[in-house]
């Protein structure tokens, strides 16, 4: 009797149709998407206050000029900034753009509030998941994200959220650090990051043009800075 009382739940959770539709649409199990995305948000309010004072260096000597670059590249219109951090790329938004930036952790968001203010820019500041957004289908002109992908817990799932929000031939920017592609520096990389991920939120060996591609999503171009190291990527919704 009991068995039968077993069989008939497990018979239940298999086959009742939140699960059909799970494996209909092929949808991530949000409660595993929550269970990943926990430690990322806590590790980044953990390192908020210092963000900055961290980056000064390499702020200062290279990322600015990045930034420059691909923002020059954005038209003003609706534009998505992923992963706002504590608002670095606020000075260089395009002029008369309408922008909405999210960020998983409440922490950074705080920061570019701050920053907000500072610069006197309006930007609409949303505490989001890039793997999940509320928007509806094809609400902005353009997205970007910087140094984001590495520490989205699952990329892909992310970069196709991107896709539905983004107008159909609307761009996508993104500048991200990748895993070089060679046997040795590529193994030492794979090696160092679990203790990285931990320290600072973000992973040193990800495969993120690998990703774009099984995302669906068309890459446009990639252009190496740095060496191998960052890839400012273009794709095309
Ligand atoms: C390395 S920081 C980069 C911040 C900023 N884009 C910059 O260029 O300075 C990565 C940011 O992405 C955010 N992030 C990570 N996973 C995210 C997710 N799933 N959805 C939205 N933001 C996320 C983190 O909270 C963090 O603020």
């Amino acid at each position: 009797m009991k068995i039968l009382v077993y069989e008939k739940l497990i018979f239940e959770r298999i086959y009742s149709p939140v699960n059909k539709k799970h494996i209909k649409t092929f949808e991530p199990n949000p409660e595993n998407i929550n269970r990943k995305v926990n430690p990322t948000e806590r590790r980044y309010n953990r390192i908020a206050p210092f963000y900055d004072l961290m980056e000064w260096v390499t702020e200062r000597s290279v990322f600015q000029t990045w930034r420059n670059d691909l923002w020059s590249r954005v038209p003003p219109g609706k534009v998505l900034e992923v992963g706002v951090g504590t608002g670095k790329n606020i000075p260089y938004y395009p002029k008369g753009a309408d922008v909405t930036a999210i960020d998983l952790s409440e922490g950074m968001l705080t920061k570019a509030k701050e920053r907000e203010k500072s610069l006197e820019v309006k930007v609409d500041l949303k505490h989001m998941d890039v793997q999940s957004l509320s928007f509806p289908d094809n609400t902005f002109d353009t997205a970007v994200a910087t140094f984001v992908f590495c520490s989205v817990p699952l990329p892909v799932r992310g970069l196709q959220e991107l896709n539905r929000v983004v107008k159909s031939s609307g761009d996508i920017w993104l500048l991200e650090h990748v895993r070089i592609n060679k046997p040795l520096i590529g193994s030492l990389m794979d090696a160092a990051n679990p203790l990285i991920v931990r320290m600072m939120g973000a992973n040193i060996n990800r495969r993120t043009v690998e990703n774009i591609k099984n995302s669906g999503l068309q890459i446009v171009n990639v252009e190496s800075l740095k060496g191998d190291l960052v890839k400012l990527i273009h794709i095309r919704a």
